[in-house]
Parts: C-alpha cells; structure tokens; sequence
C-alpha cells in the first residue's frame, strides 16, 4: 500500500508555476513564525511539490538551479525542510554527497515572506550537522550571496578546488564562461588526491582492464 502510494506521487506531474505561493498556499502567521520554533526534518515524498514549487519560482532569474519535479522525487533523501511547529512547510535545503572528501550545500530557500526569521540559517546548520555526522571533510555551495554563507564561517575559495561539482553542473551550464557565482567551502578543501572516481576511468595497471572477449 505505501509502496503504491509513493509510485502515484511520483508519476503525478506538477502543475506548471512560477509562483512560491503554490509552494505554501497558507503562510504562517507572524506569531507561528515568531512565537514557536521552527524546526527541520528529512524531507518524504509527500513534500516534494512543495520543493518543486518553491524551488522553481527561483529558477527564472537564475538564483536557483532548476530540478525538476522527477529529479526532486529520485533525490528526496536528500533534503531537509524547515516547517512551523505546526508543520507548515517554508523552506528547504540539500546536501548532495560526492564522497568522504566533500558534500555540497543545493537548492537553499525559504518563502520569501517568512525570510529572516532563522529558517535559513536552521537549514545551513542542519547540513552541516549531517556532513559532520557522516565524516564528510568539506561542505561547498556556489552563490551570489556570499555574505549569507559567511555568517556559518564559510570561506571563498577557486571553482576548480571543486571539480566534482565543476564536472557535475558547470559543464552544462549556459553560463559557464561568464559564471558570476562565488564557491564558498568549510572545512579541510578537497585535494587531487581525493577523487575517488578518477581511478575508475583511468586504470594504472594492465591487469585493471577488463579482457573483451571478441
Ligand atoms: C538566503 C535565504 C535562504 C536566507 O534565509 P533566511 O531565513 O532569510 O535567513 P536567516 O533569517 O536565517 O538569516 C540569517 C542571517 O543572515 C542574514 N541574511 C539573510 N539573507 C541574507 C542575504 N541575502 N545576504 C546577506 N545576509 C543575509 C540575516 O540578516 C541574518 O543575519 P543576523 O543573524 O545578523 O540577523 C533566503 O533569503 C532565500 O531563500 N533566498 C532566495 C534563494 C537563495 O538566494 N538561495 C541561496 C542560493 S545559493
């Protein structure tokens, strides 16, 4: 029964929009925001429309990379939301894994008429939490708003530093000859060595190459 239900949310197509309001169709009160701690959670299934939507309505300008809604799905245990005490979804965040040597902090965004109330700065520290618990050495966002990364002690550092990243995203991107995103990193920044996928595609002895049976 559960397994059916998560297959139909999955396959459900979103409405098309721009807008963040069909990301909370009710936004909390001024009192739910202030009054009562918000707090964060892993993301379910169930609350990948509300991160389609948000997400999306940062996407036309740039601020956010898009992800649609199938790539949100496949992707769910990724993300963590904040929400109200009353459970009221406002925002959400991802920490996307590349090996032990470095995570990346995607798609960070709270609903523009809950902004500065913590929301943002709740999600930062709870993927940070969740690098540390996993032992990941270093955490890297790219950003135009270096300032705000700043405030969690995350420094600038080169775009290349971050090659999984560069090879996963950059490489795409229309933009990536004029990129006026800033790479931010905690922690200890990734080194040469520590790419573990580069022996796989570069094998160092013969007896590494798969005999083909012609
Ligand atoms: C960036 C964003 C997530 C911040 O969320 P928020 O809930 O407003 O952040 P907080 O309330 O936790 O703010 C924490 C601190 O950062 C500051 N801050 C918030 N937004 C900031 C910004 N854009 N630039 C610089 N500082 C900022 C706050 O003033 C606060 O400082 P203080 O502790 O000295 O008062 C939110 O503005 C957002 O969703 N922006 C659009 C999407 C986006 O740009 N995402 C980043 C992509 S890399």
């Amino acid at each position: 029964m559960q397994r059916h239900m998560a297959l139909s949310l999955v396959q459900e197509p979103p409405a098309p929009s721009f807008s963040p309001s069909l990301a909370i169709p009710f936004l909390p009160t001024e009192n739910e925001l202030t009054a009562t701690p918000l707090r964060t959670r892993n993301a379910q299934l169930q609350d990948a429309r509300s991160i389609y939507h948000l997400i999306d309505s940062f996407t036309c300008d740039g601020t956010l990379l898009r992800r649609s809604y199938l790539e949100i799905c496949a992707n769910i245990h990724t993300f963590t939301i904040v929400e109200t005490s009353s459970r009221q979804f406002i925002g959400c965040a991802a920490l996307h894994v590349y090996g032990p040597h470095l995570a990346e902090i995607r798609s960070i965004v709270v609903h523009p008429d809950t902004k500065r109330h913590g929301a943002g700065s709740l999600l930062v520290h709870t993927l940070l939490d969740q690098a540390e618990a996993s032992g990941i050495k270093c955490v890297c966002l790219f950003t135009r708003i270096p300032a705000f990364f700043e405030h969690f002690h995350f420094r600038i550092a080169d775009h290349q530093t971050f090659r999984d990243k560069v090879l996963k995203d950059c490489v795409h991107c229309a933009r990536r000859n004029a990129c006026d995103e800033i790479a931010m990193a905690i922690g200890e920044l990734p080194s040469p060595r520590d790419r573990p996928w580069s022996s796989f595609f570069h094998p160092r002895h013969h007896a590494d190459l798969v005999q083909l049976q012609l």
